[in-house]
């Protein structure tokens, strides 16, 4: 039987796209069940609807508190008994209480080569350090922003003569081949957390995940 998936966005939905289309393969592991949002015009609802998946908009400007926002965002989510939460540009921190509730079956996908630049404007961040590379990290979330294990980073190389649009559009190219691949990981369970790390096959991964060069 293949996992239930429910995805959250806030914004363009390309990740998400590449998921929907990769569960359009017959010995893919998962299904998307639901797209949730915090906002009501990202287009990655249409993307969803196009798709005949149920999406549902939950606001944050409708509650007073993130604690608030977070209780009513896990019983959204619970509506559908997902196996696997998928984080596709959901610009929103979490509580701890958030992620206590899905650790081990939640998954982001973050525009750098973590433990570098968390949090925001990475692509620029890396230019005004004068990195040669940057990337993309799938990772576990824990209650550490951006903090979580490491499953799978791709590398591009920076040019001296990028700005970070085009910087992210390198990098966007790769998010689209490793997120839909990681997903299936999970959720064929070949990809697993357990404490604090990530395992794939039963096998602790090291820090930069299952593509290490170390
Ligand atoms: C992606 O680049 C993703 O890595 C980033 O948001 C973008 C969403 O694009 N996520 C974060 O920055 C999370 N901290 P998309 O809506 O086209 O998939």
């Amino acid at each position: 039987m293949r996992s239930r998936i429910v995805v959250l966005i806030s914004g363009g939905g390309t990740n998400l796209q590449a998921i929907i289309d990769a569960c359009k393969q017959d010995n893919y592991g998962g299904e998307i069940v639901a797209v949730v949002s915090n906002k009501a015009d990202a287009y990655g609802l249409t993307r969803a609807q196009d798709a005949n998946i149920a999406t549902s908009v939950l606001s944050h400007k409708d509650f007073d508190s993130r604690e608030s926002y977070d209780s009513a965002l896990v019983a959204e989510i619970n509506n559908y008994q997902p196996d696997l939460i998928v984080l596709a540009g959901f610009m929103r921190i979490l509580t701890a209480k958030f992620v206590q509730k899905f650790q081990g079956r939640l998954i982001n996908i973050h525009p750098s080569l973590l433990p570098k630049y968390q949090g925001l404007h990475t692509h620029q961040r890396a230019i005004d350090a004068g990195d040669i590379e940057h990337g993309v990290s799938v990772h576990f979330v824990t209650e550490e922003l951006d903090g979580g294990p490491v499953i799978l980073q791709a590398k591009v190389p920076v040019f001296p003569e990028d700005n970070a649009d085009e910087l992210a559009q390198r990098v966007h190219q790769q998010e689209h081949r490793i997120y839909p691949m990681v997903v299936n990981w999970c959720c064929t369970k070949r990809v697993t957390m357990a404490e604090e790390y990530a395992l794939f096959d039963g096998v602790i991964l090291p820090i930069s995940g299952y593509a290490s060069e170390e």
